[in-house]
């Protein structure tokens, strides 16, 4: 065997392979065929070390650590950008084009590219015939550091491009990490006590400065290409061109780059991209917009720090800094007492925030935040705002430490931290505290979902000792209600229609509703398939509980202490004495399509919405995911499917098309296709 041949042979193949995983996210063989290959040639590099090339795809876990970095002086500068925050300063930037390029040109005859801004860190790749040759961070932008060994080990940046017959081509684009990528590794240092980062931008430029380019390694980054150093080295005479040559080459360029006809088409693409933003699987924080044509650019020129061609419009902030000014201790609906930052109001993405949770004891003592501190926060999606850090500089010595209280806000009871909990508890089953948030819980859209019955009327309810447990709601009377503040005969009405609609729930809502520990819905939609009533439920045995797939431990006996306390089965007298029954719901039925399977949904899905999807997996005897798990079986991935598809894939799971799936709900299986 020609064993030169063979090595060039499998390069190659695995070259090929991971562009179709990595970069076009359409893989051609399994995980396991892939590592044969793989494998074969580490085999064949070790028994010929002469034949190893620094491009060989064995060559990607790194080398050794660093002393240090190298500087890495730019061949041409890398540049930054300029801001535009509106659609204004979008027209004001074609009026400076215009005004630049002189008479002989209009709007008309101005056409753009807009691409996402990714949030992450700019490199700069440089290949020669093909090959990679040197990473570097931007720096300053005239120098930055060498980090080849450290971007090798990024899967999705090819060490090989598909021509080898380029001299030199000097490709720039970000480096980043998907928000799923950020969450996991943030959870992991919280765990082992290492300062979280504060955003994706942070995540990438700490996992590349990394030393060891093992640790980099571990690190989930992703690179996006989006220019480069000199476009007379491409055959392209415009951004357009440049992106899809790029593509073409075996570089991953986005998906979200739009070509736009004109300033307005851009302006109405900044409002597209701030909509879907948040759907994305990684953190973008403004469009870039580009002047396609290449002849033009040139004539545009640079200037000191950014070029005239581009503009950077950004979104609003997400991150923004105010004081904090006390804490308050809240206590939930299992006793957990969570701290919860009061802020000076500050605008932070477009919405006014004054509050903000700083999860636990642990959270706040290992960021030192004080009362009285300037705190960075910040608002990421549609999630509850985060303080991140105290600006320690901004002290004055007047701020005070945040002292977690020993003893409950509310009802005063000790409070218990349990060894290697984060969370400190309130254990008082009494507490009025608990008792509000499972009141407020039961009647949410989470819980049996009562129209009218909203935080703010049952904290009403409750303070005026209207309703003080669950049966209470059910025995309220028009009379009652009709003439407390902010209510009429109407709402009245309308709510007691509420609660009597409510009387009759599945039975797996009603059991999610009741709050009991460690039964969120798809434990209640367990029960509810194993048990033919809540009587059955109430005299179980812990062996009947534990019997269940998917039930634990935990659980299992949470379920079990709740139904034989003396006071809940009372209640449950008192429920039924009202008229409340839950209906029995749903058997498990072997032959239900999708019984004993876990789906989860990821991507966009074309044909269904999220809602009707789950329906129909519940509806045939499914369960739901919320994440990937070995728990999980099926994963079905719509268009854009990103870091879970990866992780499922990785899993050696079943990955369904949306086709694939209503196939499999419709015919009971999938019908051989391939
Ligand atoms: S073009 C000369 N395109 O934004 C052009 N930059 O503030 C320079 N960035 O340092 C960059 N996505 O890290 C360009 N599609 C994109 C980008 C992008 C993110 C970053 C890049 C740069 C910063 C400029």
């Amino acid at each position: 065997m020609d064993v030169e041949k063979r090595i060039r042979e499998l390069r190659l193949l695995l070259e090929e392979h991971a562009h179709r995983y990595y970069v076009l996210d359409d893989p051609l063989i399994s995980d396991g065929e892939y590592d044969r290959f793989f494998n074969e040639l580490l085999r064949l590099e070790e028994e010929h070390p002469e034949l190893v090339t620094p491009d060989s795809p064995s060559q990607r876990p790194g080398g050794v650590p660093l002393d240090k970095f190298e500087q890495v002086v730019h061949r041409l500068p890398m540049l930054s950008l300029e801001n535009a925050f509106s659609a204004d300063d979008l027209r004001a930037f074609e009026d400076r084009l215009l005004r630049f390029l002189n008479q002989d040109m209009t709007s008309a005859s101005l056409s753009y590219m807009a691409e996402p801004k990714v949030d992450g860190l700019a490199v700069e790749l440089i290949y020669e015939q093909g090959s990679l040759l040197q990473g570097s961070t931007r720096g300053d932008g005239s120098k930055g550091e060498d980090i080849t060994a450290q971007l090798k080990t990024i899967s999705s940046i090819p060490l090989r491009l598909k021509d080898p017959s380029l001299p030199r081509i000097e490709v720039r684009g970000e480096v980043f990490m998907d928000r799923q990528a950020l969450t996991e590794l943030n959870q992991e240092r919280l765990l082992t006590g290492e300062p979280l980062f504060a955003n994706p931008r942070n995540a990438a430029a700490g996992s590349l400065r990394q030393l060891d380019p093992a640790i980099t390694a571990k690190r989930s980054l992703r690179f996006l290409a989006y220019g480069i150093a000199d476009s007379s080295q491409t055959p392209c005479s415009s951004q357009e061109e440049l992106l899809s040559w790029l593509g073409a080459l075996g570089l991953p360029v986005s998906e979200l780059a739009h070509p736009c006809a004109s300033i307005s088409d851009a302006i109405d693409r900044f409002a597209q991209l701030a909509a879907l933003r948040h759907s994305l699987a990684y953190e973008i924080d403004g469009m870039v917009v580009k002047v396609n044509a290449f002849h033009l650019q040139q004539r545009l020129g640079n200037k000191a720090r950014a070029p005239r061609w581009a503009i950077a419009c950004k979104f609003p902030a997400t991150q923004t800094t105010t004081r904090l000014v006390a804490v308050e201790f809240q206590v939930g609906r299992t006793g957990a007492v969570t701290p919860v930052a009061l802020l000076a109001p500050v605008e932070v993405g477009g919405v006014t925030v004054s509050r903000a949770t700083l999860h636990n004891r642990d959270e706040f003592e290992r960021k030192d935040l004080r009362i009285g501190d300037t705190v960075l926060v910040q608002r990421a999606g549609d999630v509850i705002p985060e303080v991140v850090k105290a600006i320690v500089e901004k002290r004055d010595g007047r701020e005070q430490p945040i002292i977690m209280p020993t003893h409950c806000p509310v009802c005063s009871h000790a409070l218990l931290k349990a060894e290697g909990e984060a969370v400190t508890r309130c254990v008082n089953p009494h507490c009025p505290a608990q008792r509000l948030r499972s009141l407020i819980h039961f009647c949410s859209k989470a819980g049996l979902d009562i129209e009218g019955l909203g935080k703010k009327s049952m904290e009403q309810l409750f303070n005026l000792k209207l309703v003080e447990d669950i049966p209470d709601i059910f025995a309220l009377r028009h009379e009652q209600l009709a003439g407390l503040e902010g209510w009429g005969d109407k709402s009245a009405d309308n709510v007691l229609a509420a609660i009597e609609a409510a009387k009759q729930p599945p039975l797996g809502k009603f059991l999610t509703a009741l709050g009991i520990r460690f039964v969120g819905e798809v434990t209640a939609s367990l029960l509810e398939q194993t048990f033919p009533t809540l009587e059955h439920l109430m005299v179980t045995s812990m062996e009947t509980l534990l019997e269940i797939e998917g039930i634990g431990e935990q659980a299992a006996s949470s379920i079990f202490d709740y139904f034989n306390d003396s006071s809940v089965r009372e209640m449950f007298v008192r429920l039924q004495e009202a008229g409340v029954a839950a209906k029995a719901g749903q058997q498990l039925q072997g032959n239900q399509p999708l019984s004993g399977l876990v789906f989860l949904f990821t991507g966009t899905l074309t044909t269904l919405s999220r809602t009707e999807a789950k329906k129909l997996i519940k509806d045939n005897g499914g369960q739901i995911a919320t994440t990937v798990t070995q728990k999980m079986t099926h994963l079905v991935a719509g268009e854009k499917a990103g870091s879970k598809l990866k992780k499922a894939k990785e899993l050696g799971k079943i990955i369904l098309t949306e086709n694939e799936f209503l196939q499999m709900i419709h015919h009971g299986s999938l019908t051989e296709t391939e």
